[in-house]
This record gives structure tokens, sequence and C-alpha cells, in this order.
């Protein structure tokens, strides 16, 4: 294991914060990550997985050794007439993998193509967007356990995935993933039902669009509305879209008819978070180096060298006059270090 220190990690996270790990190296096969668990263990020292480090937030030095996951590779294991079975390592970036497949012609996640990060970090917060999430084509995850030292295959029941949450979450540090499985569509069913999908195929006068078109509508969608954090700091959407119950939602709606919502159950109720941000005003709204972005409230964007900790003080304040506003907690979708 090459094992190197204090390594600043601006260039390792789309907020682009620049702090330092304390201890930091690449893990490229399955036995690096037992080499780094044998010398985490032995030197009592915490661990931190990144992947492309797009959905973290970095508050403090990172007193930890940082396992940079880089393992790759996109293996066919089986194929039958109607699907095709994908093994992808953890490391391989997640468009590129989404690109491969359209491609080739195997659907399910062309949804969800442009979303930064790698292929392992996928699961862990089940990614998704226009009307698709990632658990709905995993078919087993590779992962390390680190309270046993084993490892151990998850199928999808085991990942235990919602909106925006997996057993990686819940059980936070204790799995290292290595490799997902999938399982694509040779003939799959486009989703084409979300709105804004919809209107760029209709104005592209696209009638029976290919996978190719869906990714291309779903780029042009979102290069049109969210920051491209290679040009400008950011996590994406920094809250998740919360749950109210069904009595709460009807109270809201009497003084705030144009709130945006969708039932999730016959009780509950899903809010746009960027409706109630930006009815708070925040949309577009700069504070020194940090902002919330002006063309989607739920992203909180670095216009400089803007810390975590300040990034942080200004996701709280959006949290608390959202909650003065509409009595609604938002909750942070990006985790915090
Ligand atoms: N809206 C506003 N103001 C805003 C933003 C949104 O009023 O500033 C309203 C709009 O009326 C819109 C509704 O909210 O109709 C939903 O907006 P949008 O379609 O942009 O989706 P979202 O709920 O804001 C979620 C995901 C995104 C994903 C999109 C598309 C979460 C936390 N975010 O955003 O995911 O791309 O749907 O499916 O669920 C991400 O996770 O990083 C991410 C970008």
């Amino acid at each position: 294991m090459t094992l190197k220190q204090n390594i600043p990690l601006k260039a390792f996270n789309s907020f682009a914060c620049d702090i330092n790990a304390k201890y930091f190296t690449t893990i490229q096969s399955n036995q690096d990550i037992e080499v780094a668990f044998d010398w985490f263990k032995q030197n009592n020292t915490p661990y931190l997985v990144l992947g492309s480090g797009s959905n973290i937030l970095f508050t403090k030095e990172v007193e930890a050794l940082v396992l940079k996951m880089e393992i790759k590779g996109i293996q066919k294991t089986n194929e039958t007439a109607s699907a095709v079975y994908l093994s992808v390592g953890a490391g391989e970036n997640w468009h590129h993998f989404v690109s491969y497949c359209v491609q080739k012609g195997w659907g399910g996640i062309e949804n969800l193509s442009l979303i930064p990060g790698t292929v392992g970090a996928a699961p862990i917060q089940n990614i998704g967007a226009y009307g698709v999430e990632v658990k709905e084509t995993i078919e087993k995850i590779t992962a390390f356990d680190t309270h046993t030292g084993e490892w151990v295959t998850l199928n999808k029941l085991d990942c235990d995935f919602g909106y925006r949450n997996s057993l990686f979450k819940k059980e936070k540090n204790r799995y290292i993933i290595s490799k997902v499985d999938f399982c694509l569509q040779k003939q799959p069913k486009l989703r084409t039902d979300y709105g804004a999908i919809r209107e760029v195929l209709h104005q592209k006068e696209i009638q029976n669009p290919s996978l190719e078109d869906i990714s291309n509508a779903v780029v042009l969608i979102r290069t049109q509305k969210l920051p491209d954090p290679k040009k400008l700091g950011n996590a994406g959407s920094f809250f998740k879209n919360p749950t109210i119950s069904k009595s709460q939602f009807e109270t809201l709606k009497i003084k705030n008819d144009d709130i945006m919502a969708f039932p999730i159950s016959d009780t509950e109720y899903k809010l746009a978070a960027g409706w109630l941000i930006e009815h708070c005003g925040w949309k577009g709204v700069k504070k020194g180096h940090i902002g919330c972005f002006e063309k989607q409230a739920l992203v909180i964007v670095n216009y400089g060298n803007g810390t975590g900790k300040e990034i942080l003080a200004f996701s709280e304040e959006i949290i608390q006059s959202v909650f003065q506003k509409f009595g609604v907690l938002l909750e942070k979708e990006v985790n915090v270090y």
C-alpha cells in the first residue's frame, strides 16, 4: 500500500473545499481494501471512502485514512434473450458507465445520465432522477464488512433501499463497496413520464425516442438547470425532498395554493424542497463566497474560496427559514464530514 500523508483534498471534492487528509491511499483491487483494513485496524485510525467526492462537504481536516476508490472494469457476466448482467468496479465513473450501456442499447439507467460520482457511490444514496432510481437495476453488491473483516454479497433486499437511502447510509462506515452488479434490459421500456423529458422530446419532434434520445434529453435538462461542478463548486441537491403527512400538506395547501408536492402513499406527501427554499426568498442569494443557485434552489454553490463551515452555516440558515415559514424540517442530502 502506498500511503501518503497530509494530502490536499481540494481536487477530490466537488465543493472544492480546501482541507487536507492526514493519510491517503488509492484502492485498485479487493486486495488493496484488505491491506488498508489491516493498516487502519493496527493503527487505530478511522477511514473514509472517497469516490469522486461529489456528495460530501468537508467542514474540517480529515483525521483519517482516505481510501480513494479506483477499482475499475465493466464485465458482462450473463446474457439472456431480454437482459444483460454486468459487474462493475466501484471506481468507474457513473456517467461513463451510463454512456457505455446506452451505446450498447442496454436500458434502465439512461434517465440517470450525467449524475456526478462513481458506480460504488450510486447505491449508497440510491441516486435518482427523472422518475428512475438506481435500485431498480441493481442485482447485488460486493462489499467488505469492516465489522467482521469478511467479504459479503448483498442482494437488493439486503440493501434496504429507500428514497436517497440504503443500508450503507443506515450502517454508516461499515461496508466498503468494491463491485456493483446490474441487470439491464435489451428491449427497455423507456421512462418518459417526467414532464421535463416529455417537453424536450416534444421540442425536438422525437416521437419514438431511442435510449440515446432519452440520455441526450436528460443531459440537456441537467446542463440547463444544474451547475457544472468543474466550473462552480456544488454537490447537486443539498437537501432531500421532505415527506410530510397528508394532513400537514392539506394545512399548507390552504395558505400556499401553488405549493409543489405529490402523494407517495394514502397518508403521505413528498414536497419539492426547491419550491420551499425559493418561496423563502433564497433562490439566487449570495453571502460572501456561498450562494443558493439561481436556477435550482436545492443546490448550494461555492463561488470561490468558501469553506465547508461557511457552506454548512449557510445551509443551516436555509433550514431555519424554511422551518419558520412552513414548519417543515429539511434534511441534508449531502454527507457532512
Ligand atoms: N422547484 C421550485 N424552485 C426551485 C426548484 C424546484 O419551485 O428552485 C419546484 C419546481 O416547480 C419543480 C419541482 O420543484 O416542478 C421539482 O423540481 P425538479 O424537477 O428540479 O426536481 P427536484 O425535486 O428539485 C429532484 C432530485 C434531483 C433530480 C431531480 C429530477 C432530490 C433531492 N433531488 O430534484 O437530484 O435531478 O429531482 O428528477 O430528490 C441530486 O440528488 O443531486 C439531484 C440533482
